[in-house]
């Protein structure tokens, strides 16, 4: 799917919204935002509504002849046509770049998925681990044991279904499987059970008595496979870390956590995103792509060598953008076989075009094998 491909996706049609409604959806968000309503004024006609330099401006789409515009100049035969052609520039350099999802559509696409699950059918065990508006618990469904994240923070319930559609779309050996979603009073994403918890964790427990370089390299080849899955679905991850690699006790690696990933790579002002991992025009102007995210899979090669250590060993979250401008890298661990050090190095060049794909990064990695691949 490419971005445009994205739009092509309904849901930024909001239906029947009020005008007060629709700056409620879109308050706090990015430059290019928008949604489509149907006007409350003209009926049977629309509304569009786009987020630009903090104000929210509302246009009229007029009807003539079975067609659309909004300048009376400009005729489309429908609403994706005329959003196509003002992806580039509406006016005043505001352009419908950044589609702002309908959640009640997200979720009747999960009912009609047949992936809503009642809560009942869900025994939740041992408590496995927290996020920042989660509880991760084991649980027990249909008589097999199966992840449970636990919507703690209820104001965080559109990101949750919206994190559970992009699950839906994907199936990948080296992505986490979603099994279904519980919206009543409780909110669950019930996925497959990872058992022996997150990468970052396991770095730091295993340590170097028992981890392997080979097993180091294998893990991550296989994120590098998972990766170059979601790059050619053009669904940016936008939050990849060791923390959100999850491992299985017969060895499988899987790349998790969605909750920040979509196809336009924009994250509205809300959304906290962790700055040691992202790239540095990732930090300003909040719009995250592919490339971003191969910047972050050099930051988790980075923590698999280094076994689990936190990123820019004494360097303050705030000043990691100017230390990344001024030309400063991390010293890529002693442990880091040689010819994985230049892979590394191309991953982390800031401007992202010098940056090879995950396409391309899996092409650099296939030597270091061997006989492995
Ligand atoms: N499917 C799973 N199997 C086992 N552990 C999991 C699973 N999903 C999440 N976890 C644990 O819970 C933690 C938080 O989950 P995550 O999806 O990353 O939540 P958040 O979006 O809040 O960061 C993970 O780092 C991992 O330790
Ligand atoms: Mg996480």
């Amino acid at each position: 799917m490419t971005q445009l491909d994205a739009l092509k996706d309904w849901r930024w049609f909001h239906g029947n919204i009020t005008r007060q409604e629709a700056e409620g959806i879109l308050k706090e968000n990015i430059d290019g935002s928008f949604l489509i309503r149907e006007s409350k004024t003209n009926i049977g006609e629309y509304s569009l509504s786009v987020y630009h330099q903090s104000e929210i401006i509302h246009y009229h789409i007029q009807f003539k002849n079975k067609q659309i515009s909004l300048d009376a100049k400009n005729y489309f035969k429908n609403l994706y046509k005329l959003i196509e052609y003002y992806n580039c520039v509406l006016h005043l350099n505001i352009c419908l770049t950044h589609p702002v999802c309908d959640t009640n559509s997200l979720r009747s696409n999960l009912k009609d998925l047949g992936c809503i699950l009642n809560s009942d059918a869900i025994e939740l065990k041992d408590f496995l681990d927290k996020g920042e508006f989660s509880e991760v618990y084991e649980a027990c469904y249909k008589s097999k044991p199966v992840a449970v994240k636990k919507l703690v923070n209820m104001e965080y319930t559109d990101q949750f279904v919206q994190e559970a559609n992009v699950m839906t779309t994907l199936n990948h050996r080296n992505v986490l499987q979603l099994i279904g979603v519980v919206l009543d009073k409780d909110v669950y994403l019930v996925m497959e059970y990872m058992d022996e918890g997150n990468l970052a964790n396991y770095l730091r427990s295993r340590g170097r008595d028992s981890i392997t370089e080979e097993w180091q390299l294998n893990s991550s080849f296989d994120i590098c496979v998972g990766m170059e899955y979601l790059e050619g679905k053009h669904l940016v991850h936008c939050d990849l870390a060791a923390r959100n690699i999850l491992l299985s006790n017969c060895g499988k690696v899987k790349i998790s956590d969605f909750g920040l990933s979509n196809h336009t790579g924009a994250l509205d002002k809300r959304i906290k995103f962790p700055i040691k991992w992202a790239a540095p025009e990732a930090i300003v102007d909040r719009v995250f792509t592919c490339k971003c995210d191969v910047w972050s899979f050099g930051v988790l090669l980075w923590e698999i060598f280094s076994f689990g250590k936190i990123p820019y060993p004494g360097v303050p979250a705030s000043d990691i953008k100017e230390f990344i401008e001024e030309g400063n890298r991390m010293d890529i661990p002693d442990e880091c076989p040689s010819s994985l050090r230049s892979i590394i190095l191309v991953t982390w060049k800031l401007n992202p075009a010098d940056r090879p794909t995950f396409k391309k990064l899996l092409e650099l990695m296939t030597p270091l094998f061997g006989s492995l691949v």
